[in-house]
C-alpha cells in the first residue's frame, strides 16, 4: 500500500513539474502581442512587404466578385485587415484575413472589432502556404506573381464556381475572365472552372441512345466534339465553362440546333437540351 502511495504521490510531482515546464514552453511559443504597433507601409513580410490595397479598388475587387452575405471571403495576406473588413462592413459577407506577422494580425483584428464586425471578420495568424482556406467561395490576393503561381495548383483545386481576385497580378498563362481597373490601379478576376477533360456518355440527348461527348481543356476554356451513333464526330459550336456550368450547342439527328446547359458534378453531369419549342433533362458520365 505504502509502496503504491509512494508511487503515486512521486507520479503527481512529476505530472505538475510536466505540466510547469510545458506551460513554460507554450508562454515562449506565443508571439509576444504588442497592443500599440503601428505598421508601416513597404515593411517587410514572410514572402511580400506589405502595401495596403487602395480603397477604391477593394471596393471594385470584391464587386467584381459578387460578394455577398452567403460568401466566406478568405484574405490572403491580410495586412491591416482591410479586405477582409470590407467583404463584412460593405458586403455583409462573413470573412477571414490570414496573416503571417503576428503584430499584423492583432492589429488587423483590433481594426476588425474597432468597425464593428468581429462577429463577422477574423483575422488569423497564419502562413498562407500552409493554412487550409479550401471552404472560401471567394478568395482575395495582393501578393507577388510568383507567389500566385505557387498557390494555382491550390486554387485550380478549389470547388468549381470559387471566385478569385488579385491587386495587380495574374496568374501566369490562366487568363483571368476580367480585368478590374480603377483610375490608378488594376487588378484580376477568375472563376475556378471545373475540370471537365475527357470523353463523357450521355443520355436523353438525342432520340439516338448512343451519343459521347469528347471533351478537352486549358483552365476555362473548352472545346470539344459531339458524336451521335455512328453519325460523324461533330465540332462543338460556343462551347463555355463557367465555374461547374457547361453550354454548348450542336445539330441534332433531326437537323435542328440544340442547346446544351450541363451542371458539371465530378464525373457525373446532369442538365437540359433544347431549342426554342421544346426542352428536355439529360444526364451523363465520364466513361
Ligand atoms: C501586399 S500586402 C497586402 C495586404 C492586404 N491583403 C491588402 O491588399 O491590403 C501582403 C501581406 O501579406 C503578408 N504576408 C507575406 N507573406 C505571407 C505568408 N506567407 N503568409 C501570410 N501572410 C503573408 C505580409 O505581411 C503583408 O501584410
Amino acid at each position: 500500500m505504502k509502496t503504491l502511495h509512494n508511487f503515486s504521490s512521486r507520479a503527481a510531482r512529476w505530472v505538475t513539474g510536466l505540466a510547469v515546464v510545458a506551460a513554460a514552453f507554450s508562454a515562449l511559443a506565443q508571439p509576444k502581442i504588442d497592443s500599440t504597433y503601428q505598421p508601416q507601409v513597404w515593411q517587410a513580410g514572410k514572402d511580400v512587404v506589405w502595401v495596403p490595397t487602395p480603397d477604391e479598388l477593394v471596393t471594385k475587387m470584391l464587386q467584381a466578385a459578387k460578394v455577398t452575405k452567403d460568401d466566406l471571403v478568405y484574405d490572403l495576406g491580410a495586412g491591416d485587415g482591410k479586405i477582409a473588413i470590407a467583404a463584412g462592413l460593405e458586403f455583409g459577407a462573413r470573412a477571414v484575413g490570414i496573416e503571417y506577422n503576428p503584430d499584423m494580425a492583432a492589429f488587423a483584428q483590433r481594426n476588425a472589432e474597432r468597425a464593428g464586425v468581429a462577429d463577422r471578420v477574423r483575422i488569423i495568424r497564419g502562413d498562407i502556404f500552409v493554412e487550409d482556406f479550401s471552404q472560401a467561395t471567394v478568395v482575395t490576393m495582393y501578393l507577388l506573381p510568383e507567389l500566385n503561381l505557387r498557390l494555382r495548383p491550390t486554387l485550380l483545386k478549389m470547388k468549381p464556381g470559387t471566385r478569385l481576385v488579385t491587386n495587380s497580378f495574374s496568374m501566369g498563362d490562366w487568363e483571368p475572365d476580367q480585368v478590374i481597373r480603377t483610375s490608378q490601379n488594376s487588378g484580376y478576376f477568375w472563376i475556378v472552372p471545373a475540370q471537365v477533360q475527357g470523353r463523357w456518355n450521355l443520355n436523353g440527348i438525342d432520340s439516338n441512345p448512343v451519343v459521347s461527348l469528347d471533351l478537352h481543356q486549358r483552365y476555362q476554356h473548352v472545346g470539344g466534339t459531339i458524336t451521335i451513333g455512328k453519325l460523324a464526330p461533330q465540332t462543338l459550336l460556343t462551347p463555355e465553362l463557367q465555374g461547374d456550368q457547361l453550354r454548348f450547342r450542336f445539330v441534332d439527328t433531326n437537323n435542328r440546333l440544340q442547346t446544351v446547359k450541363a451542371t458539371i458534378r465530378g464525373n457525373q453531369l446532369e442538365g437540359e437540351v433544347g431549342n426554342t419549342f421544346s426542352n428536355s433533362s439529360f444526364k451523363g458520365s465520364r466513361s
